[in-house]
């Protein structure tokens, strides 16, 4: 599913790029370019990079 237009970004590719250390929009735009334009997909790259922060957090109990 493409999470960020501006740039073409799928969820896949924020995913990965939060797997890598992006843990912030911020961080996942220097990684990936989503969220770097036009900051409409920044709402849903918090989401998915929490859902990854939760899961990472479950793992590691
Ligand atoms: S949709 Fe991601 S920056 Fe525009």
């Amino acid at each position: 599913m493409y999470v960020c237009l501006c740039v073409g970004a799928t969820s896949q590719t924020v995913s990965d790029a939060v797997a890598s250390g992006a843990s912030t929009s911020k961080e996942v735009a220097a990684a990936c370019g989503a969220g770097a334009d036009c900051g409409r997909c920044r709402r849903t790259l918090r989401a998915i990079i929490a859902s990854a922060n939760q899961f990472e957090a479950s793992a590691s109990r």
